[in-house]
């Protein structure tokens, strides 16, 4: 499985760049947002870093205007991905992107039907959201089962991309059930690395090697 940051703070992402396992970003107009300086700056640092693809996410809302956002995002850098919610007017700009080669993440997922429709588009990722969908009182890690089981089915080849994980077990159910990708936020990233029995064991060692 693929690691993403889910991120658009340069610190936190060189920071789990260092860890060597992060292969790609995703932004959303809220995580840019909350960064201060010129959000195309931000964008072009991000691509720099980071050689996998970078999600940033189309403001507009219909279809026309999304490819003309699109058109100006993907010169920042080659590694730019175009995320696009899956909504009708976001089909129809993920179809023309596609057919222009240019990859996409449709975002905003929530149902196995709205994936399928968005891989016959051609979009390059889908995006559920299982913690969105938790929150609601559903099983999002469900939603990942059933759109890897159509996806194969089918042998669509856009790959799934578990996002809005929330804590290290979303993390584990993704890759048990082969998700291609999970895009996590550093916390998440960070808590992977715990385990008690590791800082007791190392106490445990630290302390016999100081009594030699
Ligand atoms: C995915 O690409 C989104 O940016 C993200 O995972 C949303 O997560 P949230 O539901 O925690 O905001």
């Amino acid at each position: 499985m693929k690691i993403f940051l889910d991120s658009a703070n340069i610190e936190q992402i060189r920071q789990a760049k260092a860890l060597g396992a992060i292969e790609g970003v995703t932004t959303n107009p809220s995580l840019l947002s909350k960064e201060s300086g010129d959000w195309k700056k931000i964008v072009r640092q991000i691509c720099r870093e980071i050689d996998g693809p970078v999600s940033v996410e189309v403001i507009a809302t219909e279809c026309a205007a999304m490819l003309a956002e699109a058109r100006d995002l993907v010169k920042i850098a080659p590694n730019v991905v175009i995320k696009v919610p899956v909504t009708l007017e976001g089909l129809k700009a993920i179809k023309e992107l596609h057919q222009r080669g240019i990859e996409t993440n449709a975002t905003l997922v929530f149902s196995p039907n709205q994936a399928l429709l968005a891989a016959k588009a051609g979009a390059s990722f889908v995006s559920p959201f299982v913690g969105r969908l938790d929150d609601i009182g559903q099983d999002g890690m469900q939603v990942i089962q059933d759109i890897m089981t159509i996806f194969r089915n089918y042998d669509l080849p856009t790959q799934v991309l578990a996002a809005s994980i929330r804590h290290t077990s979303h993390f584990f159910q993704a890759a048990l059930l082969g998700a291609d990708a999970a895009t996590i936020p550093l916390a998440v990233l960070l808590e992977l690395i715990k385990h008690p029995l590791t800082d007791i064991g190392l106490a445990k060692f630290l302390a016999d090697w100081a009594k030699r």
